[in-house]
């Protein structure tokens, strides 16, 4: 919940005007607010590996859910992913694992890519229990899809003790998360499907740590914040990636 219209229009343009080489397999995604989605939209226009997504959208699939926003409309703009279950729509707005898991068949239902987020708070971090934790969140929101859906999900990985925080996960600890939700996805789903899911990391992602994050073998990107609010610094990680 940052920026008005003008201001998200500067920002998007001085990100779309600094030249990049983005290669085929490599995607730039901009979580934009409901009310700028049709201006995003318009200025990626005709650019290849650019896309838009929304932060979220309704459990339910239309009807009288005042103020709530649905799949099928995020669809019929044009918006082609949704990000679901950060930790703060589980945090100030009570969404659960399992209303998650209703999200994300609407979501496919309407081709929308899902940017899925998992992660534990502190406590759980501190009681060394994050494992499980976070296993818990993929096995009631997403282990009922059949492979095929599985495989049209991304998970981003997001300690809640490292988002808008500085506090950065380190290498070795997303590496470690990230090795062990690709295994959990491989026991239930086998390995080749496994390998094929991008698994993103958030929280505190910044110019100065991408590279390293990025490097890690099972790090396939990044889910950014703040940092994605300055141009030249957004602009610094999108070029860390591998
Ligand atoms: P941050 O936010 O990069 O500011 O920590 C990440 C997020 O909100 O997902």
């Amino acid at each position: 919940m940052n920026l008005s219209i003008d201001q998200a229009k500067s920002l998007l343009d001085e990100l779309l005007a600094q030249p990049r080489n983005i290669n085929e397999n490599q995607w730039v995604v901009f979580g934009v607010p409901f009310p700028y989605l049709t201006m995003a939209l318009d200025k990626i226009k005709g650019r290849k590996n650019f896309a838009i997504a929304a932060q979220n959208c309704y459990s339910k699939k239309s009807g009288a859910y005042t103020g709530e926003v649905s799949a099928e409309m995020l669809k019929s703009i044009g918006v082609t992913q949704v990000i679901l279950g950060h930790s703060e729509r589980r945090e100030y707005f009570s969404e659960t694992n399992a209303m998650l898991a209703d999200k994300l068949n609407l979501a496919l239902e309407y081709e929308l890519t899902p940017i899925f987020c998992c992660g534990e708070p502190l406590s759980i971090r501190e009681a060394e229990t994050q494992n499980g934790y976070v296993e818990q969140q993929l096995r009631e929101s997403l282990f009922h899809l059949s492979p095929e859906q599985l495989l049209k999900i991304v998970i981003a990985y997001e300690p809640i003790w490292a988002i808008g925080t500085g506090r950065t996960a380190s290498s070795a600890q997303a590496q470690e998360m990230h090795a062990h939700l690709r295994s959990v996805l491989a026991g239930q789903y086998g390995q080749a499907l496994a390998d094929q899911i991008s698994i993103l990391y958030g929280g505190s992602v910044k110019a100065g740590n991408a590279v390293e994050l990025f490097g890690c073998p099972d790090v396939d990107g990044g889910l950014v914040g703040g940092a994605s609010l300055q141009a030249a610094e957004f602009s610094a990680i999108i070029g860390g990636l591998k």
